[in-house]
């Protein structure tokens, strides 16, 4: 089931699943932070999946989604992006943006898939240990109306 954290006291629960699929995955004090900023909301499902979103200005930005590598292709990540889409429109959001490593084939697939298109290039957005710096793609996604969230 996917539902709203609960922040601050679930932010324990959002470092756990984020270091499942990120590492290192971000602390629970900055992922709180972030989820509690004008215009953030974080949803999470059981133990395996989050998402991190902000919204203002009639634009939403996924910060970051994240799903346990054992839940992994069972469509737990698209589900999340819906769900945090429903919500942005929910917060005045006509469109949703991200950025997403040019290398991370997954991700790119999932938006795609989702309905987002690319719509610019960073060059050297991330950088990686070890290797040369990794281009971001700048991808959006028109939210078209839709029915009221479950989560407001
Ligand atoms: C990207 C991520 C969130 C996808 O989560 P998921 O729950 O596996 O995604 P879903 O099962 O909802 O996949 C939906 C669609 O995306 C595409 N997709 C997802 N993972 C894919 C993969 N490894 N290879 C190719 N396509 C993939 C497929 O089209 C898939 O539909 P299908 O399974 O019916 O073919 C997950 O791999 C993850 O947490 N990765 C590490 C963190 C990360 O990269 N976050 C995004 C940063 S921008």
């Amino acid at each position: 089931m996917i539902r709203p954290a609960d922040l601050p006291q679930e932010g324990a629960l959002l470092a756990q699943i984020h270091a499942l699929a990120f590492s290192p995955g971000w602390a629970a004090p900055e992922l709180t932070r972030l989820a509690s900023g004008p215009g953030a909301f974080a949803l999470v499902s059981d133990e395996s999946g989050l998402i991190l979103c902000r919204a203002g200005g009639g634009e939403a930005e996924i910060i970051t989604l994240a799903v346990d590598p054992a839940r992994r292709r069972q469509g737990l990540g698209r589900a999340l992006v819906e769900a945090a889409a429903i919500l942005a429109r929910d917060h005045g959001a006509e469109a949703m943006f991200l950025e997403v490593a040019e290398s991370n084939l997954a991700a790119l697939a999932l938006y795609a898939r989702t309905g987002f298109e690319t719509v610019g290039r960073r060059p050297g957005y991330y950088s990686q240990t070890g290797g040369p710096p990794v281009d971001a793609i700048v991808m959006r996604w028109h939210l078209n109306s839709g029915p009221a969230s479950p989560y407001s």
